[in-house]
């Protein structure tokens, strides 16, 4: 008798847990369905914007300013005709961090003494091309950059400069 019961007590848990699991598991799958039916309305543009990294206001950036992000491993240039640029603080010789030298106006590695000029090119070797600059936006008023997307270049040109 106590035999038969133990038995009928295990397999009561064993059916209880299953049911649990096949919830869970139900659960679950409710939630991805959900997820992606939430997500599928979004335009593929709109995951591109999400992925875009807010530096601040327009408004924040004074003409002919120079304002380092440093955990995001870039400066934003305002160039005096309020053209933006975001450039890499990577310097092209051998990837040491540059800095700027508001007294030369110029970016300075302390590796082994190039130089770069407000736009991101050289001034002085061996670094072999300007500093890499990243996409800019301006939407809303914001200033956002694509940090995903380093652009190299050989120069600078002005199509560089991203206006409001
Ligand atoms: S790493 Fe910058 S000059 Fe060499």
């Amino acid at each position: 008798m106590n035999n038969s019961s133990g038995k009928t007590t295990r397999r009561n848990f064993i059916r209880i847990l299953w049911i649990a699991l096949i919830s869970i598991s139900l659960l679950e799958i409710a939630s991805v369905i959900l997820a992606f039916l939430t997500s599928g309305g979004r335009k593929s543009g709109d995951r591109k914007l999400q992925e875009l990294k807010v530096l601040g206001s327009l408004d924040d950036f004074a003409k002919g300013s120079v304002t380092p992000f440093r955990s995001d491993r870039l400066y934003l240039v305002r160039m005096d005709d309020g053209g933006l640029i975001a450039l890499s603080l990577k310097c092209t010789h051998l990837g040491c961090a540059v800095t700027w030298n508001k007294d030369s106006g110029e970016f300075d590695c302390p590796c082994h003494a190039s130089s770069f000029l407000r736009n991101g090119e050289v001034s002085n070797p061996p670094a072999p091309r300007p500093l890499d600059f990243f996409p800019l936006v301006i939407e809303g008023g914001l200033v956002k950059a694509d940090l995903k997307n380093p652009n190299k270049r050989n120069s600078f040109q002005k199509s560089q400069l991203t206006y409001a």
